[in-house]
């Protein structure tokens, strides 16, 4: 590593605060045909006596109102040096609002000839977003700067909603407009009844969810092509107050159970429970208690940087799908057992080991096993090398829902000990593995009595307004780019077709 730093530059942020690039020349064109060493070196020229004298930001207020980032002072800037078959490159740096650092290779190809490979994306920042901040060695979670912490003891799932996408908190009338908009878009075109009888009983909801997202689209007019403002908020609204609609009827299909349709004066959850659990002549008993839980767990989702399913609505937005396309690519991307599909196969695992008689030690030892095919679910992340401030949120919120419902749940039993007991585990100390998310959440879910192939539904309508905000982006990028990345081919060479009669 050679360490030095290249210039001093003043700095200037950049208007929307989504970071800052440092302002440094193309990198010299390659020689043609240089010889390929295949030596490559990484030179990062930002050194750590550098990065301690990098001023923190300050984030201030413009005359307009509108937050912007600071800094005091100048700024080292950051470049770092490639070194490839003997030549070197320079390459800028971005910095992010909270001083994350990213090398900037949009030129790399162009100029050297070579493209990164990185298996998962877990060292790729596929974009610059001003929604939500993650230090996952820190356990750190902001929606639009504010701590999920805070949001979760001060706000609801809407004012949330709100902040995501429009980037502020609401004022007491921006709040009631957004609260009206959903209200007025909470119920499905009628047609739309007609294409849940389409899917068998055996359906899973989140099929169910992401057809019915795609096909809502289609019933209003301006759906396709790219929104304005006004479309934009009319859509959004809709997507979010719709999801819930369909959510709850395709429980109620499910069941075999008549549609209920939403009541104006609820506010959102308490009408998402309504939907569910109310029949045509009784009206489900709304506990404040468990609409504050299903809030919450709704405001806990609502947003988590570029994870798989957000990624995908970014990618299908890119191509200028409209909303509802890709929100429902991203409903699909969610599914799965290692992202959102988790909170299912948390409570099936929970179920196996409570069904089996252990008391946990024999599903930890083959969740270490790497020939068991068994993980423990709930556990590990991407991001988070600390406990998931989520988790700890909602396993807070499961002790109170509980008691205040005078439940005892065994499998609230089983997964304090399996906590406990990998907390302990070198195994899982060592690669840092803690609870997510989805470890306890699934608790709380079953003691409201949603069934457990809904619990995935249940986040992705949390999830929504952290996709509208993210598909806005890309939506507002002044450089719109569609978003395709490279691969390394490694199957066969170039090859002549063989006629059927000549192979072997
Ligand atoms: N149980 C046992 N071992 C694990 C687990 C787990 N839950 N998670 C990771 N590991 C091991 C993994 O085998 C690997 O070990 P080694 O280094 O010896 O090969 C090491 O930890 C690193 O794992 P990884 O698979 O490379 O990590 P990743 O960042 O690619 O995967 C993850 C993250 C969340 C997919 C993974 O931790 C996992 O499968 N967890 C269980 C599923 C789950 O709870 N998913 C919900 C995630 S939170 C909600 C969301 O936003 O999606």
């Amino acid at each position: 590593m050679i360490l030095s730093p290249l210039h001093r530059l003043s700095f200037h942020p950049e208007e929307n605060g989504l970071g800052r690039t440092s302002g440094i020349g193309t990198p010299p064109a390659p020689e043609k045909n240089r010889e390929r060493t295949g030596k490559t070196t990484c030179e990062s020229v930002d050194s750590e006596e550098n990065h301690e004298k990098r001023p923190a930001p300050v984030v201030g207020r413009k005359p307009n109102g509108k937050s912007q980032i600071k800094y005091k002072g100048d700024l080292m800037n950051d470049q770092a040096t490639l070194q490839l078959d003997g030549k070197v490159y320079q390459l800028p740096t971005v910095t992010g609002a909270e001083g994350e650092r990213a090398v900037d290779i949009s030129s790399l190809r162009d100029t050297t000839g070579y493209i990164t490979l990185d298996d998962g994306y877990a060292n790729t920042g596929a974009c610059k977003s001003a929604i939500t901040f993650i230090d996952g060695e820190k356990g750190i979670l902001r929606y639009r700067g504010i701590p999920i912490e805070e949001l979760a003891v001060k706000s609801s799932f809407v004012e949330t909603a709100y902040l995501i996408i429009n980037g502020k908190l609401p004022t007491h009338q921006e709040l009631k407009g957004f609260s009206d908009l959903l209200t007025q878009n909470e119920n499905l075109h009628e047609n739309m009844k007609y294409h849940f009888e389409g899917f068998p009983p055996s359906s899973h909801p989140m099929a169910i969810l992401s057809a019915m997202i795609n096909a809502t689209g289609c019933f209003y007019p301006g759906w396709n092509g790219l929104p304005n403002s006004q479309q934009f908020a009319e859509q959004s609204a809709r997507l979010i107050s719709q999801v819930r609609t369909i959510a709850a009827f395709s429980y109620r299909k499910s069941r075999g159970l008549p549609f209920i349709y939403a009541k104006p004066d609820y506010k959102y959850t308490a009408n998402f429970l309504h939907m569910m659990f109310s029949s045509p002549y009784q009206d489900y008993d709304l506990k404040p208690e468990v609409v504050r839980a299903l809030d919450l767990i709704f405001l806990l989702h609502a947003d988590h940087e570029q994870n798989c399913s957000t990624s995908t609505v970014r990618m299908v937005a890119s191509s200028e799908a409209n909303l509802f396309a890709s929100a429902a690519a991203g409903v699909c991307a969610l599914w799965g057992p290692l992202h959102g599909g988790a909170n299912q196969a948390v409570i099936s695992m929970l179920q196996q080991i409570h069904d089996s008689g252990d008391d946990g030690h024999a599903f930890i030892a083959a969740a270490k096993d790497k020939h068991s095919g068994k993980r423990l679910m709930g556990f590990g992340h991407r991001v988070y090398k600390h406990y998931d401030p989520r988790a700890k949120i909602i396993k807070e919120s499961c002790d109170q829902l509980l008691h205040s419902l005078h439940r005892e749940d065994p499998l609230l039993d089983i997964a304090k000990k399996l906590e406990s007991a990998a907390l302990h585990d070198s195994y899982f100390v060592e690669r840092k593995l803690y609870p997510n998310v989805d470890f306890y959440s699934g608790i709380i879910m079953r003691a409201i009595g949603i069934p457990t192939e809904m619990f995935t539904v249940m986040f992705a309508i949390g999830r929504m307004p952290g996709w509208i905000a993210n598909f806005k982006e890309i939506l507002d990028q002044p450089h719109k780019r569609i978003c395709r990345p490279r691969q390394i081919y490694i199957g066969p060479v170039a090859a002549r077709y063989l006629p059927i009669d000549q192979r072997l």
